[in-house]
């Protein structure tokens, strides 16, 4: 979604931006634009389209000279993409000095807001409500863009990440939040203030996060803070949007810029794909005790004596997430034997749901700032659930709003669709199923029993990975079908339906998945000569059941395409294309049978020429309803 980086130091602003709009792209984005301060004024440039565009933009028209800025990749929310939608957005103050200013988030109150401030004499040029917020400071302010932003922001209503400068204080950037996320880098010298941090890890490691309605004010510069001479100085100041002072630790990011680069690698999604081994070896780490053959999970020890006397476990996500929820609730039902269910974070949080005492909320996020799923925990724990978080992104909202959780360690996921993440989510899921199967009805034996398989799965999914180049081959078979199906029964339900959903967001082909008996209620009415039918159809205790649906679909001319077991030789009686996996416990299964409908999915939409980082109309992290 929408991505903002700011940066005030001893560098030339324009090319550090340009690059830190760059390592946002993934987000997913329509339209690109920055600001700059310098003594000449502030010099705005937007484009609609890439980075690429705005880049070439600044480097042809020139003027956009100065050490202090803010840019920003736009999601269209209110207003096509278009450049006068694109932001920053800017104001003039009664003082004939110009604001900027680039925001994550949606201000609901800005149509009086906006008729407002026309009544002042403020001249609109866009359809956003941002720009709103760029008047509603610029009429505010009294020369202190502190106070100004402060002021403003005490009369809004909605979410908001911003960053503004003012012409007036050229080595000055003010941020604040309010339920989107933004960090704050601290450079030698120079402070990067921006939405996530793949745009900070270039500049620094030393980072301080902003609570919900609390105000930065970042100066780099001269002493005199005018740049002409003094000494160099930076200093922040961190308040709440009533200016009373807080304080803010700095700690260190927990990533490197390798990984957020490609690697020599194509594309992200293939890189985080190909890097599920180690991404499962890190998430594992620690947390298998071998001799006492128990899970450790740090982060869960306050609230053990509560989690295991829990009545009721509600599992909420949305998208990947939800479906690696899914699987969590087949997890902690079958092992954990506790009654759990996994629902959408968007219905979930406008049904009036019940919550009777004993009810933990788990909401599963990777990047842990997603709008719904937020949303949905904050009404679980305000009903009195105690709120867990099984999340990626270390110091991300969620993960900040829990009483307690478990990090992923999959390492930062950049491409769009989600991969590793899914994997590392489903990985913790079935730790905390296990340490409180192991709490509640589980014997020691069969803990340990699972823990020793779960240890083998990097060197399983390792085996799995080897099968790329024949699952293209396959692909390529039938890449030219515009409606896929994606079935499974039991623990591979889940994944079916994830299968689908990863073929669908990068390479355009409608796909369906659902559980296989569910095809014979309506579905199977789709099916003609050729077309492409996914099955899951590992051994366990549904197989003979879905070997019978395959032979359905078959019955009617579909073209099977099967993940089954290493081993199982009969399949190919029954499949047009096999995929294997390695023979694993049947609840360990997803984390394997996902691996080569993720790798069908990258082929499918390479094959497409599409653009598998970014795909059209996708945000990585949805920061709004
Ligand atoms: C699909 C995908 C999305 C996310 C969903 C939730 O590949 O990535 O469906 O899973 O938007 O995002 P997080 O996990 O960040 O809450």
């Amino acid at each position: 979604m929408c991505g903002i980086v700011g940066y005030v130091g001893p560098k030339p602003a324009a090319s550090l931006l340009v690059e830190g709009l760059k390592r946002l792209e993934y987000r997913g984005y329509d339209s690109a634009g920055l600001a700059i301060t310098s003594d000449k004024g502030i010099k705005i440039g937007k484009s609609v389209g890439r980075v690429s565009v705005l880049e070439n933009l600044v480097k042809t028209t020139g003027g956009f000279d100065g050490f202090c800025g803010v840019a920003h990749t736009r999601w269209a929310t209110h207003g096509e993409p278009s450049e006068p939608n694109a932001h920053p957005h800017s104001g003039l103050t009664k003082s004939g000095h110009t604001i900027a200013l680039v925001h994550n988030g949606i201000i609901e109150n800005y149509i009086p807001l906006r008729k407002y401030l026309a009544d002042r004499g403020h001249v609109f040029e866009s359809e956003t409500d941002t720009e709103v917020l760029a008047k509603l400071v610029a009429e505010v302010y009294n020369g202190d863009l502190e106070k100004a932003v402060q002021t403003a922001l005490r009369e809004v209503r909605g979410g908001y990440a911003i960053a503004v400068i003012c012409d007036n204080e050229p080595h000055t950037i003010v941020a604040a939040r309010k339920g989107s996320p933004l960090i704050v880098g601290i450079a030698d010298s120079a402070y990067v203030v921006a939405s996530d941090a793949s745009a900070i890890i270039a500049h620094t490691t030393q980072v301080i996060t902003l609570d919900d309605y609390q105000v930065v004010r970042l100066c780099a510069g001269a002493e005199d803070k005018k740049g002409d001479g003094g000494p160099w100085a930076v200093d922040f100041r961190t308040t709440t949007i009533d200016n009373v002072s807080v304080a803010r630790e700095v700690t260190e990011l927990e990533f490197d810029l390798e990984q957020i680069e490609l690697g020599g690698y194509e594309h992200f999604m293939l890189k985080e794909i190909m890097e599920q081994p180690e991404a499962i070896r890190n998430c594992l780490r620690g947390r298998i005790d071998h001799r006492e053959g128990r899970v450790v999970l740090g982060g869960l020890s306050a609230i053990t004596r509560d989690l295991i006397r829990a009545h009721r476990f509600i599992i909420t996500a949305q998208g990947t997430a939800y479906h690696a929820g899914l699987i969590g609730e087949y997890l902690l039902e079958d092992l954990a034997k506790v009654p759990a269910r996994c629902e959408y974070a968007s219905e979930f949080r406008y049904r009036n749901p019940i919550i009777e005492e004993g009810t933990v909320a788990i909401a599963v996020s990777q990047s842990g700032e997603t709008a719904d799923t937020l949303a949905a925990l904050t009404e679980a724990k305000e009903r009195g659930a105690i709120a867990l978080g099984v999340v990626n992104s270390v110091g991300s909202t969620i993960s900040r709003e829990t009483d307690a959780g478990v990090y992923l360690h999959v390492g930062p996921e950049i491409g769009v669709a989600s991969t590793k993440a899914f994997v590392g989510q489903v990985a913790v899921l079935t730790l905390i199923s296990l340490y409180l199967g192991k709490r509640r009805f589980l014997s020691d034996e069969v803990v340990k029993a699972y823990l020793r398989q779960l240890e083998t799965l990097p060197d399983l999914v390792s085996r799995v990975l080897e099968q790329s180049d024949h699952i293209r081959k396959c692909v390529e078979d039938c890449i030219d079908r515009d409606n896929w199906l994606f079935l499974g029964r039991g623990y591979n339900y889940p994944v079916a339906i994830e299968g689908a959903l990863k073929l669908k967001e990068i390479s355009y082909i409608h796909a369906e998945g659902m559980p296989a008996a569910e095809m014979k209620h309506g579905p199977i009415a789709l099916i003609d000569k050729g077309m492409p039918v996914v099955f899951v159809a590992t051994r366990g205790s549904q197989y003979d059941k879905v070997i019978s649906n395959i032979e359905e679909v078959r019955a009617r001319g579909g073209r099977t395409l099967v993940v089954a077991t290493e081993g199982d030789e009969d399949i190919h009686k029954y499949a047009d294309a096999v995929f294997t996996v390695p023979d694993i416990a049947e609840p360990l299964q997803p984390m394997l049978t996902v691996i080569p409908l993720q790798i069908l999915a990258y082929h499918a939409a390479v094959l497409r020429g599409h653009d598998v980082d970014k795909p059209r109309n996708l945000a990585k992290s949805v920061t709004v309803e």
